[in-house]
């Protein structure tokens, strides 16, 4: 019933901003009615136009900021607004951050029983140029000259037409334009919905995603794009085991490098990698410090992905660190990068953590310390067998949802946990995003 599409008002009208959502939307009230608009902040008079209109809440874009807030930033880049990938460039920065903390601060209370706790200041990266992976949407659009390439639309399924994007790293954010021309020459420019990038210290490697097979004449295409661009060009045909180079190409294993540690750590294009490099690095030394592994110290590191905690912390001194992560070729991944960065006090095991929590018990001593770091969803039921079985009695939490590390957090504090430290990491400048870790003791 609340979906009930109603009637958008035409024209502009003026509002007083009361607070923000928590997806930093301004909030106000009119003729009873709550309204969130994007674009705008706590304090401002401004003008806004309609976008939706429900039985119980409306929202709204700026249109004219006729009283700005200080803390208001002039967004940097022409497509915010319209493209999906930003929503806090008239922001500046550092109140960004300061919004995201508030927001953690308010979620951890909502799930109350939290002692005092210490907030640390936050993690902060350059806000610009920083994401070394994305995945780009791509919809062949003859009215709008062919292929469109870049993030989706803020509002609408389709896609943002764009020439460049400066939250990428200048040099994927330079193909935008060479993947518009060429794969919208190849046989099948409406057949490819995707392209996956990935830029690191040995190069930038693209997967292009396709439904239907490519042409004989496309591949002298493809060629081409991985030639004038210098990219590492592979193909998708099918799911994440599809993906192989491009014919007669031998592209070397992408890696990144944790510089402080002299790490590096080879990847596959599919897998997850963290997007912002050089805060990575920053969160891993807060991790270690989070943890202090003693030489005597079995650690778990949950989630491992391709070993980007479960390495260094062996590295310092911990007496095993077991990685566990649900994909195997990650698992694969990981066992490698320990091999090639000369570590041998790691194990790793391929677990679902949602459905077999019970078999942690059967992977060996049980942990003293413990490091998380799920996706999105959180990990509510490897929360409650550390809690209930495993009961290790340090627990580091880094999590990329304010919201399910809230949650999680309120069921550690249930079962006799104590959050003592809190960080904001700003992974994502400009996005509503924000990681966060916390440091949990028994
Ligand atoms: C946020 S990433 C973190 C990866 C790694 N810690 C890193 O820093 O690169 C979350 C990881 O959890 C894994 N994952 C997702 N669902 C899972 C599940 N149900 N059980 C175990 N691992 C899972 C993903 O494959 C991914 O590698």
């Amino acid at each position: 019933m609340g979906k009930k599409k109603r009637r958008i008002p035409e024209g502009e009208f003026e509002a007083r901003i009361e607070g923000l959502s928590h997806d930093f939307k301004g909030i106000t009230r009119l003729d009873g009615k709550v309204h969130f608009i994007f674009g705008a902040l706590p304090g401002e008079l401004i003008k806004f136009k309609y976008l939706k209109v429900r039985s119980r809440f409306s929202e709204g874009i700026v249109t004219e900021v006729v009283e700005p807030s200080p803390y208001r930033a002039t967004p940097f880049c022409p497509y915010f607004g319209s493209c999906g990938g930003c929503s806090l460039q008239h922001i500046s920065p550092s109140h960004q951050i300061q919004l995201k903390e508030q927001m953690l601060l308010e979620q951890l209370q909502s799930f109350g029983g939290l002692a005092p706790f210490e907030l640390l200041p936050p993690i902060v990266g350059p806000d610009r140029g920083y994401r070394r992976s994305a995945r780009l949407g791509a919809r062949f659009v003859p009215k709008k000259g062919g292929l469109l390439v870049g993030f989706r639309e803020r509002y609408s399924h389709y896609i943002q037409e764009m020439e460049s994007c400066p939250i990428l790293r200048p040099e994927i954010s330079g193909l935008i334009p060479r993947f518009r021309q060429i794969l919208g020459r190849t046989s099948i420019p409406d057949e490819i919905p995707q392209i996956e990038v990935y830029g690191v210290e040995n190069g930038v490697f693209c997967t292009i995603r396709h439904l239907s097979p490519f042409a004989q004449e496309d591949m002298e295409l493809l060629r081409s794009l991985g030639k004038e661009t210098g990219a590492y060009i592979f193909l998708q045909p099918k799911g994440p085991d599809s993906i192989h180079p491009l014919a007669n190409t031998s592209p070397p294993a992408p890696y990144y490098e944790l510089d402080t540690m002299s790490i590096r750590l080879h990847f596959a294009p599919g897998d997850f990698i963290q997007v912002n490099g050089m805060v990575n690095e920053k969160l891993i030394q807060c991790a270690i410090e989070f943890l202090g592994p003693l030489q005597d110290d079995t650690i778990f590191d949950f989630f491992c992905g391709i070993g980007n905690f479960t390495i260094p912390i062996a590295k310092c001194g911990a007496k095993e660190v077991v990685g566990i992560e649900v994909s195997e070729a990650m698992v694969k991944k990981a066992i490698q990068n320990s091999t090639l960065n000369c570590v041998q006090n790691t194990r790793f095991f391929s677990l679902d953590l949602t459905t077999d929590v019970q078999e942690i018990l059967q992977l060996g001593p049980r942990p003293q310390k413990v490091l998380l770091d799920p996706p999105r969803s959180g990990a509510k039921e490897l929360v409650i067998c550390l809690g209930e079985t495993l009961r290790p009695k340090t627990i580091v939490y880094v999590s990329c949802s304010t919201a399910t590390f809230s949650r999680d957090a309120g069921l550690l504090t249930q079962m006799g946990y104590t959050l003592k430290k809190v960080r904001v990491v700003d992974m994502f400048p400009h996005t509503s995003h924000a990681e966060t870790i916390g440091l949990f003791r028994l």
